[in-house]
Order: structure tokens, then C-alpha cells, then sequence
């Protein structure tokens, strides 16, 4: 079997998961990385043992078959043109890019090749979320009606809102806009393409520099379906739910934890003494215990959300299976993320001219 060769540009945070990833898929290896802070890009040449540090993207781009982009999103779309006009398959980080216009250029550089763009939305790779998938899938709890995505953190714990300096600050909606892509691609997988129907803001005078907006509810319709996405940067919780309403029962996905519940408990005399949410809680240590084995197991073996949909990507790329991130499921992320980040933006801006 040949093998093809990757070039990973952006040698911070999330490069690790990607490099471990790539490590793990047969028929791909890693030639070269690249950062525009050489220390970054030695440092993880040594630790997977990569033979070559690219001073330029031209020359990683002609030498490597795969382009895996791991920078921060302003610098994706000149990036990936660049890799595009040269026929190179993509691996983007996301969100994939920060203006709608970037994406369609994009999407006309890859009609009617064989180019491959793969966008890392990852969570829908994690255990919990495709438990969950199965379960709607199954029928578990009837017709989904509700989604409602929890992202409750705070400056002293996300370490995008540290600061006044980190570069999700200057994307449209701020640090918002950043993790907006998983709570878009969640909703289009779970309940179809909604629409938009509202963003609400709340803009503190004390709220965090990456986040002006400091809570900001956004529901969407459509499909018999209401999604909502809950943002603040007010709880010491650090809560990432991901809750789906359906006609005949609930499921939760702690994020965080990579832990799913199902509850379809009818209402009853003997439910509502014993109390429903104990008999839940019951329910939820019992499937807990096995569970949480299988997330030890897969976290010494280095199996993650990141490494499933490298692997599904490889696939994908030798013939042997679908695509991971569909190009209709980027277009509806890139759409919405930038309809709601600019409406973000356009009422901080708005509650700042009326404290002034
Ligand atoms: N899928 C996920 O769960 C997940 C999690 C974290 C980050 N991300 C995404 O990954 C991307 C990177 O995030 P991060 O947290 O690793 O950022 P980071 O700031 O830790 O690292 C970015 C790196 O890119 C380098 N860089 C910047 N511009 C460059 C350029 N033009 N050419 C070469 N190198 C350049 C920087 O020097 C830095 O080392 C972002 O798009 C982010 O949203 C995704």
C-alpha cells in the first residue's frame, strides 16, 4: 500500500490531538510540520518524531499529499486556497473559515475533482454523542422537538477567555464563535438544517474582553424542531450539556465527561413518590459504572474524538467510506456562524454606544 503524506500547519494546542491521530492511521505519515514560531514546530518534532521543520508553505505544500490546518481560523481560508490550488487534500481545524465568501471561492476550487475537505467536527466522534445518535436512530425517544446546548464557563477556567490578547477575541462574536461550529453541526445532525430565529445578548459592563457578550441565548426552528445554544462566561461551572428533547423521552450528553443518559420514564403515582429524578439518578449509576470503564480504556489506548474522524477521513481518502464532515454540513456551520457571530457583534456594539 502507498503511503500519502501530511504536512500539519500550526504546532499549538490542538496539534497534539491531530499528530497522536495521525500516528494511529495506517497509510499516512506525517513529512513535515510547520508554525510560525519555529520553537513551537521543533518541540512537536520531537515529541512524534517528525523528520522535517518547513520554514514555508509553498515547499510543504508541494511535498505533502494531505494539508492538515491547525492555526487559528483568520489564517485558515489563505491557507487552504493555497493547498487547494494545488490539489492537495484538506484537514481543517474549525471553524473552517471566518467569512462566508472565503468558502464559496473554496467550494468552487474542489467542483467536479477528487479533493477531499475534511472539516475536524469532532464531537460528533465522540462515544456519548454517537450513543445518543443510535439511540434517536433507534426510536428511544420518539420525535426529536428540543436540542438545547449548554456552554457555561468562565475566564478562570477557558483558556480563550485568559486575557485580553487570545485571537478567538477578534473573530465575529468573539470567543463564541469559535465553539460555534460544534453546537451548528450537532443541531444539522440531530434535527436537520433549522433555521435561524433569534440571538439575544446580555453585554455587562464586567464582562471578559473575549466575551462582550456575556450570556447570549440563540434558538433556531424548523423540522418540528427548537434548538437552543446557551453561551456565558458568568458560571464556575464549566458545564457542556447537550441535551435532545423527544416526544417520548430525553437524552443527556455531558460533553465534558463523554457520558450519555436516556430517561423515557412515563409519569406515575409510584414514580412521582419515589421521585422520578431518583429513579433517573439510579438508571444513570448503573449505565455509569460500566461506562466509565470504557472511557478509562479509551483514553489509556489514546482513542478520542480527534483520532476517529482522522481515521474516518483516511478512510475516506482510500475509498473506503463516506466523507466525516459532508460539504452541506460545512456550508450550513459556515452560514449560521457567521450570521449570529455578526449579530453578536452588532448588539455589543449597540449596548456599548448606549452605556456611552
Ligand atoms: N475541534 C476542537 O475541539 C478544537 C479544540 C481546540 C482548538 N480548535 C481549533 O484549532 C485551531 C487552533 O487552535 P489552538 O487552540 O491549537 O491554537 P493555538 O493558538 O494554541 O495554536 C495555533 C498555532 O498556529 C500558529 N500559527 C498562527 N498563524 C500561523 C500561520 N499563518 N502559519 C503557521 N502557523 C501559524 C501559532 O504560532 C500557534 O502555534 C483553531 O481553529 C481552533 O478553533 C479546535
Amino acid at each position: 500500500m502507498s503511503v500519502l503524506s501530511v504536512g500539519l500547519v500550526g504546532c499549538g494546542v490542538i496539534s497534539e490531538a491531530h499528530l497522536s491521530a495521525w500516528k494511529k492511521t495506517p497509510g499516512f505519515k506525517v513529512r513535515g510540520v510547520l508554525d510560525a514560531n519555529r520553537e513551537l514546530a521543533d518541540a512537536r518534532a520531537r515529541q512524534f518524531g517528525v523528520d522535517r521543520i518547513y520554514d514555508r508553505l509553498d515547499d510543504l505544500i508541494a511535498e505533502c499529499d494531505v494539508v492538515d490546518v491547525c492555526t487559528p481560523p483568520a489564517s485558515h481560508a489563505k491557507i487552504a486556497e493555497q493547498a487547494l490550488h494545488h490539489h492537495r487534500h484538506l484537514v481543517m481545524e474549525k471553524p473552517m473559515v471566518t467569512e462566508v465568501s472565503d468558502w464559496t471561492r473554496m467550494t468552487k476550487l474542489v467542483e467536479g475533482t477528487s479533493t477531499k475537505i475534511a472539516v475536524i467536527h469532532n464531537l460528533k466522534f465522540a462515544t456519548s454523542v454517537r450513543t445518543a445518535k443510535r439511540w434517536v436512530t433507534e426510536g428511544r425517544i420518539g420525535k426529536v422537538i428540543r436540542i438545547q446546548r449548554e456552554f457555561l464557563t468562565n475566564p478562570a477556567t477557558d483558556r480563550m477567555l485568559v486575557g485580553d490578547s487570545h485571537w478567538s477575541h477578534k473573530l465575529p462574536g468573539g470567543r463564541w464563535f469559535e465553539t460555534l461550529p460544534h453546537e451548528l453541526y450537532l443541531t444539522h445532525w440531530f434535527s436537520g438544517p433549522l433555521e435561524l430565529d433569534s440571538v439575544t445578548t446580555q453585554c455587562s459592563p464586567t464582562a471578559p474582553s473575549g466575551a462582550p457578550a456575556d450570556d447570549v441565548m440563540i434558538s433556531m426552528k424548523g423540522n418540528g424542531c427548537i434548538s437552543t445554544f446557551h453561551f456565558s462566561a458568568n458560571c464556575s461551572e464549566n458545564r457542556r450539556w447537550f441535551t435532545i428533547q423527544g416526544t417520548e423521552g430525553r437524552i443527556v450528553v455531558d460533553l465534558l465527561s463523554d457520558f450519555a443518559t436516556i430517561s423515557s420514564l412515563k409519569d406515575g403515582t409510584w414514580r412521582r413518590a419515589m421521585g422520578r429524578s431518583i429513579i433517573e439518578a439510579g438508571g444513570t449509576l448503573a449505565r455509569g459504572a460500566a461506562d466509565r470503564g470504557r472511557y478509562g480504556l479509551q483514553r489509556i489506548r489514546g482513542e478520542s474524538p480527534h483520532s476517529r474522524i482522522i481515521q474516518s477521513l483516511a478512510k475516506s481518502l482510500t475509498g473506503q467510506g463516506e466523507e466525516p464532515t459532508p460539504l452541506d454540513e460545512v456550508d450550513y456551520v459556515v452560514t449560521y456562524s457567521d450570521r449570529i457571530g455578526r449579530e453578536i457583534d452588532r448588539q455589543v456594539a449597540a449596548a456599548r454606544a448606549a452605556r456611552t
